[in-house]
């Protein structure tokens, strides 16, 4: 808890404010009996008017007092409240941002979403009322107490002893209240991962005919929630009935012996009606004190969620900061015995891979589905971390340089494409927003997505993304392709990025490609597309089978002329 509402200290002027105008509300709500009392015993049984006008004016004035604190202080504690949760977000989203991968694999999308929305909201509500009632209640019931107390210690005696089990009693809800709502929570980021999963995959779902199954699925993990929400508020009302059994039964015993002391005048009736008063106000703070449980169950169970990802280590870019920044870099790559394994997997994905690409070299990674190509690519610009190995580039272990300024010249197109919203422009320029639209042109070109562009109606203005044109996977691709040459890179990562290219667009890419000299790994299932490139990379399981020339693999790897006679036949 202390974490997510250290947040709320910069706002502590706002906070103090708020609270005062509470006090201040409060002050008036406790005198209020009193007033009653004295309007009571020395107007109406004296038959007094002017003492009935004179306490009853003040009385109103006190009211109207109250009315404009508590305008004020919902004004401040809104500010506050708001404040502290937009902090919260940014600093949140700040977090996973520099967060490396490894540290964000456990969150689910779907959860991040879920913290850094509903959770938040769950937060600033709690700050919310704690500032506008969840102080007032306890200081009410206390106060209460107390005033009670001057009047006629004996009759207070009666609520006294009841409210301290009272409390006993919120206490052990309150336990039982975070329990459940952290479940209800988490149940959240189950209704939401459903309706990402379904949305992101709607073209799926309809074709594979899905659209009941997906219902159901929705509709039981709805249900669930339903289920947990209805858990959370039968223990939450549980509180009324007990509350109010407690209660008026001291009432009770406060009017029997009332009665008593009035007769042999040990008290007055003005006594007993306040103190009846003060009884009934206590009962609906201590209502309160239900609801108030409630949101703050809600808003514990979400603390602690935010915490876990407010407590993730910015490790990523914080280690970066004591490195040199790499010079103008010439491309020589080298794996060094790299081996690594995914967070929580016990098996290696890749095993002690070692090969050297020299500047401007083209290489070819070819290997079955699965068999690690992709996160041997995510390792060069360390999205994650090698784990046995080093990775060199010019010769230095990419551990010792900066590692943004070192992306700073790595051009990446990952295997599922992603465009943002926005123009055709814009995402090519996404890498170097300030780039010429010449540079824009020619990566372009290179990409041969140039005069499919231009044939747009609105050219490189054209909107892509959600209220956009919808762009074909290969047109995406190369987008992606554009975009990762405009930076100039001097190593060029290609995931599986030429698929969508025709034999012939493709050999135009590769050759319009030597323009850029840098040194380019592309990962393809194509052989002969395997066969231009300068040296084959031959992986399985997450080992190398081979590393060479088309003729060196041909001659040495019988799992190379297997896929060589599978794609060209065997008489090719
Ligand atoms: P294709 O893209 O299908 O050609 O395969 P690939 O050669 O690129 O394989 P990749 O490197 O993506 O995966 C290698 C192995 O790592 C597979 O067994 C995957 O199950 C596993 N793997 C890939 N990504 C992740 C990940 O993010 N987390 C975990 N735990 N495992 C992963
Ligand atoms: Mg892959």
């Amino acid at each position: 808890m202390r974490t997510v509402f250290s947040y709320l200290l910069p706002y502590k002027w706002a906070a103090g404010i708020a609270f005062i105008f509470m006090l201040l509300e409060l002050t008036v709500e406790l005198i209020q009996p009193l007033l009653l009392a004295r309007i009571i015993d020395d107007g109406i049984l004296q038959e007094d008017l002017t003492t009935v006008v004179v306490w009853g004016s003040i009385m109103i004035g006190l009211s109207l007092l109250a009315f404009i604190a508590g305008i004020l202080n919902s004004f401040y504690a809104g500010h506050a409240g708001q404040s502290t949760g937009f902090d919260l977000r940014n600093a949140m989203f700040k977090n996973i941002q520099r967060s490396s991968l490894d540290k964000l694999q456990p969150f689910a999308t779907s959860s991040l979403m879920t913290r850094l929305t509903n959770d938040i909201t769950q937060i600033q509500n709690t700050i919310f009322m704690g500032l506008r009632i969840m102080a007032r209640a306890p200081l009410l019931v206390l106060g209460g107490a107390i005033m009670a107390f001057i009047i006629n210690a004996r009759l207070a005696f009666f609520l006294i002893i009841t409210i301290p089990i009272l409390i006993l009693f919120l206490l052990w809800i309150l336990k039982k209240g975070v329990h459940i709502f952290s479940l209800v929570q988490s149940q959240v980021d189950r209704v939401n991962h459903v309706v990402r999963e379904n949305l992101t995959g709607i073209r799926l779902v309809r074709v594979f005919v899905r659209r009941l199954h997906e219902i159901e699925r929705f509709f039981a993990e709805s249900d669930a929630l339903r289920h947990r929400m209805v858990q959370a508020f039968r223990l939450m009302e549980l509180t009324m009935p007990i509350l109010l059994l407690l209660m008026n039964g001291s009432i009770l015993l406060v009017l029997w012996f009332g009665s008593f002391q009035i007769e042999n005048e040990t008290a007055q009736v003005g006594d007993v009606v306040a103190i009846v008063n003060y009884a009934t106000r206590i009962t609906s703070a201590l209502g309160v004190f239900a609801m108030i449980i409630m949101v703050f169950s809600r808003a514990r169970a979400s603390a602690l969620r935010i915490e876990e990802v407010l407590l993730e280590p910015d490790d990523e870019l914080s280690e970066s900061v004591n490195h040199p920044a790499p010079p103008t870099l010439k491309g020589e790559l080298t794996f060094e015995s790299v081996s690594f394994s995914y967070e929580g997997q016990k098996t290696d994905v890749l095993k002690e891979i070692s090969f050297t690409v020299k500047p401007g070299e083209t290489v070819a990674v070819l290997g079955e589905t699965g068999s690690g190509k992709t996160s041997l690519f995510q390792l060069i610009p360390k999205l994650y971390e090698a784990d046995k190995g080093e990775i060199k580039i010019d010769n230095t272990s990419i551990k010792e340089w900066n590692i943004q300024m070192v992306r700073k010249q790595l051009g990446y197109v990952p295997q599922s494409i992603r465009l943002f919203s926005g123009t055709i422009r814009e995402n090519i320029s996404w890498g170097v927003p300030d780039a010429p639209i010449e540079d824009v042109h020619f990566a372009a070109k290179v990409a041969q997505i140039h005069e499919t562009i231009e044939k747009l109606p609105d050219g490189y203005d054209t909107k892509v993304g959600q209220q956009g044109v919808n762009l074909s996977g290969g047109q995406k691709q190369r987008i992606s392709i554009a975009r990762a040459l405009l930076r100039e890179p001097k190593i060029l990562l290609l995931d599986d990025s030429t698929s969508a290219l025709d034999t012939k667009t493709e050999e135009r890419f590769l050759k319009a490609l030597e323009q850029y000299s840098c040194t380019t790994l592309i990962i393809t299932q194509k052989l002969s597309t395997a066969r231009k490139a300068d040296k084959i990379l031959l992986l399985e399981y997450g080992q190398i089978e081979g590393y060479g020339s088309h003729e060196h693999l041909m001659e040495k790897s019988t799992f190379y002329r297997k896929i060589y006679h599978s794609q060209y036949g065997k008489e090719g």
